[in-house]
């Protein structure tokens, strides 16, 4: 077991990497408990599930809304949860962000802590505070950055992933080889197999290495004023890829990241080898490489993203396997990129 401290100006998150889930009990408070998880993870798990108001959602992006938000906010007031009360969101990606924003948002804020169920929200989505919502399919437009006090990821929960959505993991752990740790990236290219059949060992180590690289980035830049955007690598294209053709979030950043290093080359950052190194690295874990759907309106929903800052968006580029950078790139030069993919 790993344990990772991620200290922010206003709270300690504790991430243990290898804690299993049955320990639940002992990490949370003598508290009134609510917990918010989905369908498919309460029929694996729901038996070890500590008592407690149970609130649980359909699985999928179409739960993550302000109007699934609004129904949960109805329940906790029926149940006249109070501001002693603590939520714990059991589940993935989706999960951990609505349980968080409800969190931070009931009653002004509650405590919370995660159980990460998903190798996404293991290694990226559950751990750095990030809790939002989307807002008519553009993702993650409303939400805060607050910190839980603990996010428990537990590898044996991945045993009953759907393999496809297992494989959608490996999307965010190559982007951190790709954006900050070459060694990581050399790492994955030796062991794929392995970690594709699912060895404890290999699994442990590259959750803590991707948790404990999340945790000094989200440390030095909570609220993403500088480093903390180099995470986003990939992510500009692929929030437009899941919006307009509902690709996953995993196959989505698989593709944007090829994309974004495409543009690296053009710029004369990296060599077309080293995209060929990346695009073999997603083939080996069975991801995507190229966008299926027309390009048509990817730019409407990309010049909406979160890193556009007036005529320029922030876009994240490679300068080399494992070094990443942040460059502001005209509006209007991105929109002739986009259109040569037509
Ligand atoms: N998933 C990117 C971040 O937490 O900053």
């Amino acid at each position: 077991m790993k344990e990772i401290l991620l200290n922010t100006s206003d709270n300690t998150c504790r991430v243990l990497v290898g804690e299993p889930f049955k320990n639940i009990r002992n990490f949370l408070p003598d508290k009134k408990l609510v917990i918010i998880t989905d369908e498919n993870v309460h029929k694996h798990y729901g038996e070890f599930f500590p008592d407690g108001l149970l609130i649980t959602l359909k699985p999928g992006e179409s739960s993550k809304t302000l109007g699934i938000a609004s129904d949960i906010y109805g329940k906790l007031i029926q149940h006249e949860i109070d501001r002693k009360s603590f939520i714990l969101g059991v589940g993935g990606g989706i999960v951990c962000d609505i349980a968080g924003y409800i969190a931070s948002t009931y009653l002004r804020g509650l405590s919370f802590g995660f159980v990460s169920t998903s190798l996404l929200s293991q290694v990226d989505a559950s751990i750095g505070g990030k809790n939002g919502v989307n807002y008519e399919g553009y993702k993650n437009m409303v939400g805060v950055i607050r910190q839980p006090d603990f996010v428990i990821c537990d590898p044996t929960m991945l045993n009953t992933l759907p393999v496809e959505e297992y494989h959608r993991g490996f999307a965010e752990v190559i982007k951190y080889g790709a954006i900050v740790d070459a060694e990581l990236f050399d790492f994955l290219e030796k062991h794929h197999q392995e970690a594709l059949d699912g060895d404890k060992g290999i699994l442990e180590e590259i959750i803590g290495i991707c948790a404990e690289t999340k945790c000094r980035i989200v440390e030095g830049d909570e609220k993403e004023t500088g480093e903390r955007k180099l995470l986003n690598f990939g992510h500009t294209f692929a929030h437009a890829f899941e919006k307009n053709a509902g690709m996953p979030h995993g196959e989505a950043v698989s593709v944007g990241m090829i994309l974004a290093a495409g543009i690296s080359v053009k710029l004369g950052k990296i060599s077309l080898q080293d995209v060929d190194r990346l695009r073999d690295l997603l083939k080996k874990f069975q991801l995507p490489v190229e966008y299926p759907h027309s390009f048509d309106d990817v730019f409407e929903v990309m010049k909406r993203d979160k890193k556009r800052d007036g005529d320029t968006i922030g876009l994240i580029l490679l300068d080399a396997i494992g070094r990443a950078v942040i460059s502001d790139i005209q509006l209007s030069t991105f929109k002739n990129w986009i259109d040569d993919l037509r």
